[in-house]
């Protein structure tokens, strides 16, 4: 059987990007996507892939041993685990679809590529794992994880789980961690296209408490050129750190956004802050960049520009989102008596960590 590719979570935003970058650069390469079609999977994010007789798309759980038992066994050799929980807030109100997905999930996976031979294991992770850092500290892979969210924690219990595999049974196992990704296809309640979306619909701008939070900022291009350089080069049981070196506070962010966009500061309002909030993550990306040969080729006044022209000329792709399921989320956290109620609106531009 010919080789395959699996890929969890591809209906989402990471992991659809990265299906249109493998069928550019590695057109001979056949791809399956796994994904469950939660409310963060939307197969207008493949639009136009799923045509491609290279592509095909299962839907069903990474929980689910014998979903993932029946995909790997159609000759899968390689797989890289986008499928998750993702939304921090989300995980502050239920952490109960985290610790299943995004820890049972992919310990069910694990156990099944085990079975089934799989030859390399990607697991997709994030920067959130090793907690708060001050500056001017960036975290090293072989730093503690001090995860703040359950979101992170269980991001954290998946990526120990992944490295034991490789530890106890000698798979091959690497993970990627990375930091904030922005770009198109990102569902709009992260923070840049909630902040687009809402600008463009001349709606508040909820900032979470001072705004000073600083991330690393990366476009999804980048993070998946990294990816796939890592599924291709890099080493067994090694972590691997994506990051392109762009810090900046949230409130810098928004600000970069409402300039380029041509609408006013007003827009802001200060809401209360995320419980558990961490000021600041950064990760030392250098022997990744030695290691992979890898480097991102997207300046951030770049990206921020086509990621915004995306959502304007993608209105129908968002509007859809926004209209449904998405607007009692919106109210349960920034609408009146929400979990995050408006506190006060923006009035000066300021972008200091204290
Ligand atoms: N977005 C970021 O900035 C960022 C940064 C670093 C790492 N990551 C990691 O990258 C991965 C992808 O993130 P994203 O932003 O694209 O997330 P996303 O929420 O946009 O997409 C997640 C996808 O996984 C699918 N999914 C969820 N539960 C599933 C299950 N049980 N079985 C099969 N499919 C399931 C969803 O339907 C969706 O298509 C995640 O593992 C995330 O932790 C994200």
């Amino acid at each position: 059987m010919s080789s395959k590719l699996l890929i969890t979570g591809g209906c989402g935003f990471i992991g659809s990007n990265f299906v249109r970058l493998a069928r550019r650069v590695r057109p001979g390469q056949a791809l399956v996507i796994l994904d469950k079609l939660t409310y963060a999977g939307n197969l207008e994010n493949l639009d136009g892939l799923l045509d491609d007789p290279e592509v095909s798309l299962v839907r069903g759980d990474i929980a689910d041993r014998r979903c993932v038992a029946a995909v790997l066994d159609r000759g899968v050799d390689r797989v890289v685990n986008f499928a998750a929980e993702s939304h921090v807030d989300r995980s502050i109100e239920d952490a109960s679809a985290f610790i299943q997905t995004n820890v049972v999930g992919t310990q069910v996976l694990l156990e099944e590529c085990r079975r089934a031979a799989v030859k390399r294991f990607l697991q997709v992770s994030t920067d959130e794992v090793y907690g708060s850092l001050a500056p001017p500290a960036s975290a090293r892979s072989d730093d503690p994880l001090t995860p703040s969210s359950p979101y992170s924690a269980s991001k954290a219990a998946a990526d120990l789980f992944a490295l034991a595999d490789h530890k106890t049974y000698g798979t091959d196992v690497v993970v990627t961690r990375a930091t904030n990704n922005y770009g198109p296809y990102q569902f709009p309640e992260k923070m840049l296209p909630l902040m687009i979306t809402q600008a463009l619909e001349d709606r508040p701008l909820p900032v979470y408490g001072d705004g000073l939070q600083i991330r690393d900022w990366i476009h999804v291009e980048d993070h998946c050129e990294g990816l796939l350089l890592a599924l291709e080069r890099g080493r067994p049981g090694r972590i691997y750190h994506l990051g392109a070196g762009e810090e900046h506070t949230n409130l810098d962010m928004v600000h970069r956004l409402l300039a380029q966009l041509k609408k006013p500061p007003t827009l802001i309002k200060h809401v209360t802050d995320r419980p558990g909030h961490d000021r600041r993550y950064s990760l030392d990306t250098g022997s990744t960049r030695d290691e992979l040969g890898w480097a991102p080729t997207h300046t951030l006044e770049r990206g921020l520009a086509q990621t915004i022209e995306w959502y304007l000329s993608h209105r129908g792709w968002w509007d859809k989102i926004k209209s449904g399921e998405y607007r009692s989320y919106y109210e349960r956290l920034y609408g009146t008596g929400g979990r995050y109620a408006a506190t006060t609106s923006e009035v000066t531009r300021g972008s200091q960590v204290p």
